[in-house]
């Protein structure tokens, strides 16, 4: 007799979130994934540097790594956000966790009750939202633009959740190179969060993913957790986009008042011990020529991207031009149903992220994100001719 594990299975599931069937199957041109990029891996150099970590403190692994994780790491991220994102971060209030998704998780676990409203931006990095739509939360997106969420709309929107007896749990936003629409929270505005998440006491969890990936422009201005004095920041990045999303490490930062909440949940899972001392014995020593030749990598790739779009894209659609990060945000005509259509542009071979995916309300339908890391700048060119294709094949264009 079989066992029936359809019978066994826990009642208390977390909801299934609907997302385009076409995301699954495979494509020769995806534009839609955040992978690390290829081209820039330093394999040989990432190899000996493990090499030598085993070597040297190998015998670290035969028993459990301290519950925040690896020491040296934990004090290299201290040094780096204090030297690149202008914040004062004891190795004591920095976790390490399996990705920037671990840490997010962390968060979510420890302050999310169903039912809890969460401030976002107007559009959220899916893998984020669906976690905190899968633990109950209700998301309340705020309206952005080139330099991120919006303060007054912020503070709106939480006056009148308040007013309606919702009084918001956390404000959740991916501040640096946003995913999916590649805006930077500017300094000014970071400010203003900041006071208003001081005043109405509704903590802020920034998602500093892509803060590695400068390419040109401007410098980032300093993370919030850096601007604020009150205890009112909390922070996720992570080395997986940077080094390799297989390795899956990232950390989360917090201010000593959050700790005790975060201890509950024992900080979540802790990555491979292994990976911190790989990862650690290599960034210490090329962290910077390492970044620099994945920014020159990425350039070539989103300017390839952006050159082709402008060769078959019409006036009628325009995307951001990004000074950082691995993508780019479309907006096609009103109307468009990038949902629906995306299956079209799996047949062909063209993978996207349809907008609806970044909203929980799952609006949005006339806007795309596209990817530049994962293919070289040919392949670029090829699959945004072929999308063009499709989407002139639909009308749309
Ligand atoms: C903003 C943001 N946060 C978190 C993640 C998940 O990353 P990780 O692989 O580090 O868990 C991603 C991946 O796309 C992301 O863009």
């Amino acid at each position: 007799m079989p066992y029936n594990y359809q019978d066994l299975a826990s009642t208390t599931l977390p909801p299934e979130i609907e997302m385009p069937p076409g995301l699954r199957e495979d494509a020769n041109y995806v534009f839609s994934v955040t992978y690390t990029d290829p081209d820039a891996m330093a394999l040989k150099e990432f190899a000996e540097a493990a090499a030598t970590a085993i070597e040297r403190d190998g015998k670290d692994l035969g028993t459990y790594p301290p519950p925040q994780g690896h020491i040296a790491l934990r004090e290299f991220i201290s040094s780096e956000l204090s030297a690149k994102r202008g914040s004062e971060i004891s190795p004591e209030n920095i976790f390490l966790t399996s990705g920037a998704g671990g840490a997010c998780q962390v968060f979510v676990d420890s302050f999310i009750n169903p039912g809890d409203v969460v401030m976002m931006d107007e559009f959220c990095y899916h893998g984020s939202l669906n976690m905190f739509l899968k633990k109950g939360a209700r998301p309340c997106h705020v309206a952005m633009d080139q330099d991120g969420i919006i303060p007054e709309k912020l503070e709106a929107a939480i006056k009148e959740n308040i007013q309606n007896g919702h009084r918001p749990k956390l404000i959740y936003t991916i501040s640096v190179y946003h995913n999916p629409t590649g805006a930077t929270i500017s300094l000014e505005r970071r400010k203003k969060i900041v006071e208003i998440s001081n005043k109405y006491e509704i903590p802020i969890v920034e998602n500093e993913s892509y803060a590695d990936f400068h390419i040109d422009g401007p410098e980032l201005p300093p993370a919030m957790i850096g601007l604020d004095s009150e205890g009112g920041v909390m922070h996720i990045s992570a080395f997986t986009k940077l080094m390799g999303c297989g390795l899956r490490l990232g950390f989360g930062a917090f201010p000593e008042s959050a700790r005790e909440s975060l201890a509950k949940v024992g900080f979540g899972l802790a990555p491979s011990h292994l990976t911190s001392m790989a990862v650690h014995e290599y960034l210490k020593d090329n962290k910077s020529a390492y970044v620099a030749g994945v920014a020159a990598s990425l350039g070539r790739k989103r300017d390839a991207m952006l050159r082709s779009l402008g060769e078959y894209f019409p006036p009628t659609c325009t995307w951001t031009e990004p000074q950082g990060g691995m993508m780019i945000w479309m907006k096609l005509p009103e109307g468009t149903n990038t949902w629906d259509i995306l299956e079209k542009s799996v047949e062909k071979g063209v993978k996207y992220n349809p907008g609806p995916i970044f909203r929980a309300d799952r609006s949005g339908g006339n806007h795309l994100r596209l990817t530049f890391s994962h293919h070289t700048p040919e392949e670029i060119e090829e699959g945004i001719a072929v999308l063009a294709g499709v989407f002139e094949g639909e009308g749309v264009i």
